[in-house]
């Protein structure tokens, strides 16, 4: 159990942990890349190493275990599938209840072998010549996205997936950055196979989700200016910055700069002056989806009734993260009401509170900034060191830019 008060101010700079999307896409293209490549990470979090893990025992035909990692484990089943290998997927307690069916009817439409259990991991995958085909998703997810992208460089001709809304592009960044035929245009993308990744060398910026903590604790706090450094700028991942000035935060970008596939930069944050309610639904909620958890706390700072609406993917995360959201902005003092595909949020009466992560990293880190920047008052988290799914130095990260910080 792990204690945070509300920190008296909020000053220094911080370099978050390499971003867990690039880095899964990394690590894959580096395992079949026609060279030995380098993917430099800066404290990769539990996620990362789950992929480093099962990339390193691609050819072995195991067990490939994903750990707490969705993303590990649906873009690994396209990576299999494209390279015609065998193995069986599996993963820990909460990856074993999300869906993946999402993932295997469009491989199996590419003529791939990929059984789940009952629509779940353990996921079998094995062996079998693909063919390219024309997709159409239902949900726009990245995850699955990707997936059929990595499949697709070992079908031969053109496959082509259009997705119903927007959605984060690290994997046509990459591999058309590796010289693979690939390009998005809109909602569609088209890749021709089969294609190899040519050999590289990476450094993976920092992850925007994880700099979002440090974001809504620096716009929450009323004495705070905090510099995250080096930070991946893809616009698709930004769509949380656009909310939260809506909101009238005050959030610099600065020194942005292509680095390899994404551009890179610095984001300085001051405390907002005031925050006003804001309403969040459609196309907008993919580009924020990990976020959401911090979007809710600082939905219980602001003026006025803020709502969540179109984001029942929350639902299927590695919590049910409406529920928790839900529960936890209730145990703080705000005012606050589940709906089936987000919640209603409006501020209360800070007060002290004992969080239930359900083992989820973003739920802890939302309500540890809660207390930090005095939306509530003293949180108890159950369950701190899940953070370390996505940000082992959370904790430590905390404690150099406060001068409260973390008790036990
Ligand atoms: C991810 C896509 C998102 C996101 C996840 C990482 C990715 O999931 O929630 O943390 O790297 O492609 P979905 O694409 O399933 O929405």
């Amino acid at each position: 159990m792990t204690a945070v008060r509300p920190a008296d101010q909020l000053r220094g700079e911080i370099q978050v942990p390499s971003d867990k999307s690039i880095g899964h896409r990394a690590l894959m293209a580096a395992a079949i890349a026609d060279g030995p490549s380098e993917v430099s990470l800066h404290l990769p979090g539990a996620d990362l190493e789950s992929t480093r893990r099962c990339v390193a025992a691609l050819r072995a035909g195991g067990v490939l275990d994903c750990g707490n990692s969705g993303t590990s484990m649906r873009l690994l089943t396209g990576l299999l599938a494209g390279q015609g290998l065998d193995g069986t997927l599996d993963g820990d307690d909460s990856l074993r209840r999300r869906p993946m069916e999402r993932i295997a009817a469009p491989l199996r439409a590419m003529g791939a072998r990929v059984d789940p259990t009952d629509g779940h991991a353990p996921i079998r995958v094995s062996g079998a010549p693909l063919h390219a085909a024309e997709h159409r998703l239902s949900v726009a997810s990245a995850q699955v996205l990707g997936a059929i992208c990595l499949a697709a460089l070992g079908a031969e001709g053109e496959t082509r997936i259009e997705v119903p809304g927007p959605t984060r592009d690290h994997t046509e960044r990459l591999l058309a950055w590796l010289d693979v035929p690939i390009r998005r245009d809109g909602r569609v993308t088209t890749v021709s196979g089969p294609a190899r990744p040519r050999a590289f060398s990476l450094a993976v910026p920092g992850d925007p989700s994880s700099a979002a903590a440090w974001i809504v604790a620096a716009t929450l706090h009323p004495d705070a200016e905090l510099r995250l450094t080096d930070v991946c700028l893809n616009p698709t991942r930004l769509g949380f910055v656009d909310v939260l000035r809506r909101m009238g935060a005050e959030i610099d970008v600065e020194g942005g700069h292509a680095d390899g596939p994404e551009p890179v930069g610095d984001l300085v944050v001051r405390s907002a002056r005031r925050l006003t309610a804001v309403s969040v639904s459609g196309d907008e909620v993919a580009n924020l989806i990990d976020e959401l958890p911090l979007l809710g706390v600082a939905m219980a700072a602001a003026d006025g009734v803020s709502e969540l609406r179109d984001a029942g993917e929350l639902r299927v995360k590695e919590s049910d993260r409406i529920a928790a959201v839900v529960a936890g902005l209730s145990g703080i003092g705000a005012t606050v009401d589940e709906l089936p595909d987000g919640w209603r949020v409006s501020r209360g009466a800070p007060r002290d509170a004992a969080i239930s992560t359900y083992g989820d990293h973003r739920i802890a880190m939302a309500f540890a900034v809660a207390a930090l920047s005095g939306v509530a008052g003293e949180v108890r988290i159950d369950d701190a060191e899940c953070a370390s799914v996505s940000y082992p130095s959370f904790w430590d990260d905390m404690r150099s830019i406060s001068a409260a910080g973390v008790a036990a």
